[in-house]
């Protein structure tokens, strides 16, 4: 199991110091949130920010792309230091050119999948993709609850993936906590994002910690 902690519930005003607080329990990713006000109704930041922390931090950078027409802009993001892309199926198109431009600048290639949208829709890309991300809450916002019916979506997915012998990883993104960690894992999750618990009350790391023990216990 690896933890991308979500920047999206730091605090903005000191954003390189709650990366430090997490640096130390040493996150596999940092998961940063890139909203358009368009294909969800929030604005976050973009790549000039990325690109103001790239030199400061050795975490690999998550990029979970909540925009329409992304294609426009994963060079930019790319340039700025994601190590891998996450695009919206909903918002793309065409999702098998939109995963192949990713590819063809070197990093990973991710599609996620709102609450509402079927696995189906990812049928004839699964082969293409290093990771997919199941949505647990409806993007937008951090501290939001986790939506119990997507242990089912992820199970299918786990099962998918092992009937057709493929290995891209399941990431899993929206009110994960202490509580639902472990029952995310069983369910198929290997890449796990946390916003709202890891920033939002406490000590940064600290909280990652006792996540990382959650899903072991
Ligand atoms: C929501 C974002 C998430 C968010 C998760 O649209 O994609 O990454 O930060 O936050 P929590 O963990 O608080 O649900
Ligand atoms: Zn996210």
């Amino acid at each position: 199991m690896e933890i991308s902690p979500s920047i999206l519930s730091a605090d903005f005003g000191n954003l390189l110091s709650d990366i430090r607080k997490v640096e130390t329990e040493k996150p596999e990713y940092l998961h940063i949130d890139i909203m358009d006000g368009h294909f969800v109704p929030n604005i976050t930041i973009g790549p000039l920010v990325l690109n103001a922390l790239k030199d400061k931090t050795g975490i690999p950078f998550d990029v979970h792309l909540m925009i329409e027409e992304p294609d426009k802009y994963i060079k930019e993001f790319v340039d700025a230091g994601a190590k891998n892309i996450t695009v919206h199926q909903e918002a793309c198109v065409h999702l098998n050119r939109t995963l192949q431009l990713i590819k063809s600048m070197g990093v990973n290639a991710s599609v996620a999948l709102n609450p509402a949208t079927s696995l189906d829709t990812l049928r004839y890309v699964l082969s293409s993709v290093d990771m997919v991300l199941i949505m647990t809450v409806n993007p937008g916002f951090g501290g939001q609850v986790f939506i119990d019916g997507m242990y089912e979506k992820i199970r299918e997915l786990a099962s998918i993936r092992n009937e057709k012998e493929l290995n891209f990883k399941i990431e899993v993104d929206g009110g994960i906590n202490i509580d639902n960690i472990k029952d995310v894992v069983l369910a198929g999750a290997d890449v796990i994002v946390a916003g709202s618990f890891i920033f939002a009350n406490g000590d940064p790391g600290e909280n990652l910690k006792k996540l990382r023990e959650a899903a072991l216990k």
